[in-house]
């Protein structure tokens, strides 16, 4: 392979604080509960752990077995002494342009009192909070401060509709449900409080919704369920300390719900020592960060990414992380740019399709900051497209930034594959496993393919950062990950990849029906559940083709019920439903009306065999299709 290797400078060398790979991979996987201890005694405990792993249980690995902690005790309270108190730990931008930045005593006062109120309002250790907010600072303290009473959060991303919202909220039984009047994206309200009230009445066990102000628009408030949050503040029970509850380390810290291969989400649960642990570490590493970084994941915390780099990692690591409102093209297409040089940004973690979405403006933008504070840069989501590999790294980090190209999932926690600053690159390739991460490229048996062959993604030991199940459905958890390569124990991502002659892993697609649409994650069959919950709509399979912006655009196929017809109106009916049953995410580019779908003889969707014909391709082997 000849592919060209981007080095790393001198510079980024020498300030790197992983210096070696080879042996030290070699150590971490012989040695692997050794190589966690390290990195657990970076944190602070109330009680140091047992035992590293507990495997009794497998594949319900307990990770620091014994162990008393608590998130908040690493993100917040051991950064409040006299030395670090007046820290920034996070600044905040608003799209209009407003701005609030809080240090970590100034932190330690929001979080405490929202604490103070949810305990107050009757939360109590172990249940889960549901919270659909904007990406304001309050949506970070509620977070925060549910961890630190040890109830769990399960943040349902603010692009969610209300049935997606109502779902979740009776999956996890909230009680509770933390949002806000509505939140501003490209100059616009978007009415998060209405839409928390359609919700509201398709899930009975909420009892009572917290409302942040944040754009000021006319809401309708239900007496003895809805309240301010600024009402409460003023409260007496808001004020004072609040002790951070002390929790075993598997103690349930989140849930957060994700796509798969059936229509019904799956609430996956992390829990607070392993997830610590691991997510400080691998941040720590990867993006060598240091006390007095500013550390911008430009991601929505609705989602992992979020949760485990805008909120956790950073904080932990006693950083200062970046949080914007908006979008990035509003009002002009530099508002990235601008940010980085308004705060002194020095790494910038983003997706392929926002790097896509900003490169088509072209470099004038960019050049017109001085965004020369960038040290490295890194990106998640998708496979990354070398074109929008090559502008990351000449325009944006001038030819000087290694470009982190970071594999991993809502299950794994935090990042899985992915370069150290001194990693050479090859534009495209997330490079190799980090330390501790023994992960391999194998056919359906589980013997290790050639290099360069096509292959499955399997993790072959567990690892701090790990998902613990999915929330009510342990079956579940045991059936999607473990269960293809049961026997020998390891973990199925479900990508597929491969691996160069030099050992570098290149990611591939998903293999099951779950799509990619804009680095969302998306299951194919929650589309077509959300497509056949209309009247019109008898069948419907979703597929997607290659799109220059977002990676992937879904295209929908669609057997229409008897007495509808096709029209170009009703075409857009249905993917209004679909736009109010998942969210603007989910709405397909394209519907087409057919009169059947290619089907297997046990009535399964090709849905290999309406990609092809869409792409003008040959469909392959059709031996299996019924008609
Ligand atoms: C899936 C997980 C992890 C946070 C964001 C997405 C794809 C993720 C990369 C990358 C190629 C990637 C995989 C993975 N993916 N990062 N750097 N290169 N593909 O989390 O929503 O749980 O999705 O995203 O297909 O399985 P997620």
């Amino acid at each position: 392979m000849t592919d060209k290797l981007y080095k790393p400078s001198e510079k980024t060398i020498n300030e790197a604080i992983i210096k070696e790979y080879d042996n030290k991979y070699k150590f971490s996987i012989d040695n692997s509960d050794k190589y966690w201890e390290e990195q657990a005694e970076y944190l602070d405990w109330y009680k140091k752990w047992d035992k590293v792993v507990d495997e009794s249980n497998a594949p319900f690995y307990k990770w620091f077995s014994g162990a008393k902690t608590n998130i908040i005790h690493n993100a917040i309270d051991r950064h409040l002494s006299d030395s670090h108190r007046n820290k920034l730990a996070f600044i905040w931008q608003g799209e209009p342009g407003d701005e609030r930045h809080f240090s970590y005593h100034k932190l330690d006062k929001e979080v405490s009192a929202f604490a103070n109120i949810l305990k107050a309002m009757g939360v109590r250790k172990g249940e889960i909070v549901t919270i659909y907010m904007p990406q304001i600072p309050e949506l970070i303290f509620a977070m925060l401060a549910c961890a630190k009473i040890g109830a769990a959060h399960s943040v349902v991303y603010a692009g969610f509709s209300r049935e997606a919202l109502a779902e979740r909220i009776k999956d996890a039984s909230s009680k509770v449900l933390l949002t806000a009047d509505g939140g501003w994206r490209r100059g616009k309200i978007v009415d998060l409080k209405s839409i928390a009230n359609e919700a509201m009445k398709r899930s009975p066990t909420i009892e009572v919704c917290i409302t942040v102000k944040r754009t000021g628009q006319e809401v309708e408030m239900e007496q003895n369920r809805d309240f301010w949050y600024h009402d409460l503040c003023a409260l007496p029970i808001a004020s004072g300390k609040c002790e951070t509850e002390e929790m075993n380390a598997e103690d349930m810290l989140f849930i957060l719900y994700t796509s798969g291969t059936t229509g019904k989400p799956k609430g996956i649960v992390h829990a607070h020592g392993g997830y610590s642990v691991y997510i400080s570490s691998v941040l720590r590493t990867v993006f060598d960060i240091k006390e007095d970084d500013r550390w911008w994941c430009a991601a929505d915390p609705g989602w992992i990414t979020g949760h485990s780099f805008i909120v956790y990692a950073p904080l932990i690591n006693g950083a200062t992380t970046v949080l914007y409102e908006g979008a990035p093209t509003y009002p002009y297409p530099d508002r990235f740019w601008r940010i980085i040089s308004n705060y002194g940004v020095n790494i910038l973690y983003t997706s392929p399709t926002a790097i896509r979405g900003l490169m088509r403006f072209g470099d004038s933008w960019v050049k017109k900051h001085d965004v020369s504070s960038l040290r490295l840069l890194g990106t998640v989501g998708e496979p990354i497209n070398p074109a929008a590999w090559e502008w990351y790294y000449n325009i944006v980090g001038d030819g000087n930034c290694q470009i982190m190209d970071t594999w991993w999932q809502t299950e794994t926690g935090g990042f899985m594959i992915s370069p150290y600053p001194i990693t050479p690159l090859k534009p495209g390739s997330a490079t190799k496993p980090l330390f501790g991460i023994d992960a391999d490229v194998v056919d359906e048996d589980g013997n290790k393919v050639k290099p360069g062959e096509q292959g499955i993604l399997v993790i072959k030991k567990p690892w701090p950062g790990m998902a613990q199940t999915i929330l009510h459905d342990a079956d579940r958890f045991k059936e999607v990950y473990w269960s293809k390569y049961e026997k020998q124990g390891w973990y199925l991502a479900g990508d597929s990849a491969r691996i160069d002659e030099d050992g570098y892993f290149w990611i591939i697609a998903r293999l099951d029906d779950v799509i990619k649409v804009s680095g969302y994650r998306l299951g194919t069959a929650e589309v077509e559940s959300a497509l056949v919950s209309h009247s019109s709509v008898a069948e419907a399979a979703v597929i997607t083709l290659p799109h220059e912006l977002r990676g992937n655009a879904i295209h929908a196929y669609v057997i229409l019920s008897q007495d509808y017809t096709a029209s170009d109106k009703l075409n857009d009916i249905i993917k209004e439903h679909v736009r109010s049953e998942m969210g603007p995410i989910a709405v397909p580019e394209t519907i087409k009306f057919v009169d059947s779908l290619p089907k297997t003889r046990s009535g399964k969707i090709m849905r290999r065999v309406l990609k092809a014909k869409a792409q003008g391709l040959d469909p392959g082997d059709l031996s299996t299709i019924e008609d």
